[in-house]
């Protein structure tokens, strides 16, 4: 059971990187209804993170608060941090990103769950593989006003 419980835990980790990723770039726009699009997509990832915690403790694990700590601290965002003026496409690809590596890790993790535990971790998956077409959707607008 510990096994599982590490794993969710990594699973969970890169949540929090998300999380903390789309908070970061969430205060750097000033336009709404990229704003709400944005917002939507962290609400989905902060739900990830409270059934991936429920899991783990309702397999009587406990929440690795090390791994918690260093996922409010990414790289990426501290990255982001320093922009004083970044701009919205850099951002959005910030995002992209984010999401693409975190989906493969997540893929590989998902091989050392047990049946219930990878379902769990899959319908999170499927959720964020529509975040990638949103951000790419999104992406390809501003990129097309831009042009005109
Ligand atoms: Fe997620």
């Amino acid at each position: 059971m510990q096994k599982q419980v590490d794993v969710l835990n990594k699973v969970l980790n890169g949540e929090h990187m998300a999380i903390d990723t789309y908070s970061t770039v969430l205060n750097k726009i000033d336009n709404q209804i990229l704003k709400e699009q944005l917002q939507k997509i962290l609400h989905q990832h902060k739900k990830h993170a409270m059934d991936l915690s429920e899991r783990i403790q309702d397999i009587g694990g406990k929440i690795d608060e090390n791994l918690v700590l260093k996922g409010w601290l990414t790289e990426t965002s501290l990255k982001i941090q320093c922009y004083s003026n970044i701009n919205v496409i850099d951002a959005l690809m910030i995002l992209y990103n984010g999401e693409d590596k975190g989906i493969s890790t997540t893929e590989e993790l998902l091989k050392h769950l047990d049946e219930k535990n990878k379902e769990l971790v899959q319908t999170n998956l499927s959720e964020d593989s529509d975040h990638l077409m949103i951000l790419e959707g999104i992406i390809s607008q501003i990129k097309g006003k831009q042009l005109h």
